[in-house]
């Protein structure tokens, strides 16, 4: 096959973005990123970045003039866009179908559920101001449930826990659906490659930890605590979700294993994801590169992983302001650690910046130094202004 530095945009320049540009010039793919940010965390490692908006239809047509290929890092891009320049011939992975259903969490929900994918049960609140109807719903739903709005939630903004006695002022505001409230026993995700030929390859399950107060993913673990045989089914379940919403690229599937032994799909991510980080040092190809060889076409590469490995997100904390980070010499130190900064400027309460993946002999040796680290890198804001 003919392969001549081919061009990729890449909708969004956030850290996804920067972990994607070290794979693409091993390919010696020339990638552009589009974000707002000047300066923004992908522009660093990779060859361009046009400063504008990936959910501007003109500022995306515009970026995407002279590539041969589109991707995103972020599910929020101008979908009519991407509709109109994949017309125009160039290759564009996920496509605006798959995002547009991915975009909309109850579609989502439908298009799985159409598809016989295991989920929640769930259903869509009425579509009115009236919070004494909705409240009337969500009776005959059936409390505790969740409840999720359709769009824009991420990291757990716009997903509430109803409890059983919910009073209609917990109703989060907008247009949303409910689920049942799953006794979850452990979260996975499933990192899916399906190229664009059809071919796909999955990952072993990754144990995702919830922070339960900032709703993050705490710790990400390999191998996850469960048995090899619900393992093999979330495998199973992943693959046939990804297949159900058909696009191209990396896909991760969030999944919850329910103490009554099911396995359930939360949601998909037809990108690069926080679960998948590990595979950068653990496995054989990590995410990053298989995400270019599906969108490119190429074989895919192995799955394999190399051994345990547990990462943790480090999270800004104290004020906002420009980013300092202290610890940075006792983390960099552990056998095994690997200390990823994200490069983003600014500093907030909660905002991940960056992450530390530990590979170890043992799963839970990796997991206490990889805590450890964690602990002793933090970030915080500076009170002084500028770059
Ligand atoms: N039906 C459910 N039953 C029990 N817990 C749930 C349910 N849905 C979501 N949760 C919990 O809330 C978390 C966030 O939910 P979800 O993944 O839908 O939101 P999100 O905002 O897209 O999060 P993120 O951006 O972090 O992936 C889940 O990881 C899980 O811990
Ligand atoms: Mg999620």
């Amino acid at each position: 096959m003919e392969f001549s530095r081919p061009r990729l945009l890449v909708l969004g320049g956030g850290q996804l973005g920067r972990m994607l540009g070290p794979a693409a010039a091993r390919l010696d793919i020339a990638t552009t990123v589009l974000d707002p940010t000047p300066a923004c965390p992908a522009a660093a490692t990779t060859d361009a970045q046009i400063v504008g908006s990936f959910a501007d239809y003109t500022a995306v047509v515009e970026a995407a003039a002279d590539v041969d290929a589109v991707t995103v890092e972020i599910e929020h891009v101008s979908t009519a866009a991407l509709r109109d320049i994949a017309s125009g011939g160039i290759a564009v992975h996920p496509d605006a179908a798959e995002l547009e259903t991915v975009q909309d969490k109850l579609a989502q929900r439908r298009a799985l559920g159409e598809a016989g994918v295991p989920g929640p049960r769930f259903e869509a609140l009425p579509d009115t101001e009236d919070n004494a109807e909705r409240h009337a719903a969500a009776g005959r739903f059936g409390l505790p449930a969740v409840q999720k709005l359709r769009h824009g939630g991420y990291d757990g903004r716009g997903v509430a826990v109803l409890p059983g006695d919910a009073q209609a002022d917990a109703l989060l505001p907008g247009a949303s659906y409910l689920e049942d409230l799953v006794d979850i026993d452990r979260e996975l995700s499933v990192i899916v490659a399906r190229s664009v030929s059809g071919a796909t390859a999955v990952y072993p399950p990754f144990e995702m930890e919830m922070d339960p107060d900032l709703n993050l993913v705490r710790a990400v673990l390999y191998p996850a605590r469960l048995p090899e045989e619900v393992l093999t089914r979330a495998e199973d379940v992943a693959r046939r979700a990804v297949e159900a919403l058909g696009g191209g690229g990396v896909h991760a599937v969030e999944l919850f294993a329910t103490r009554s032994g099911e396995v359930l799909v939360n949601e998909i991510a037809p990108r690069p994801h926080n679960s998948g980080h590990l595979t950068i040092e653990a496995a054989e190809t990590d995410q990053f590169e298989q995400h270019l060889r599906a969108i490119f076409d190429l074989p895919l590469g192995s799955t394999r992983m190399r051994g345990p490995a547990v990462m943790t997100n480090i999270i800004a904390s104290g004020a906002a302001g420009q980013t300092a980070y202290r610890g940075i010499a006792e983390a960099v130190t552990g056998e095994g650690a690997h200390v990823h900064l994200y490069g983003k400027r600014q500093s907030r309460p909660g905002r991940k910046m960056g992450h530390i993946t530990v590979c170890r002999d043992d799963r839970d040796d990796a997991r206490r130094a990889a805590e450890h680290a964690a602990a002793v890198l933090t970030v915080t804001g500076t009170a002084q202004t500028g770059r």
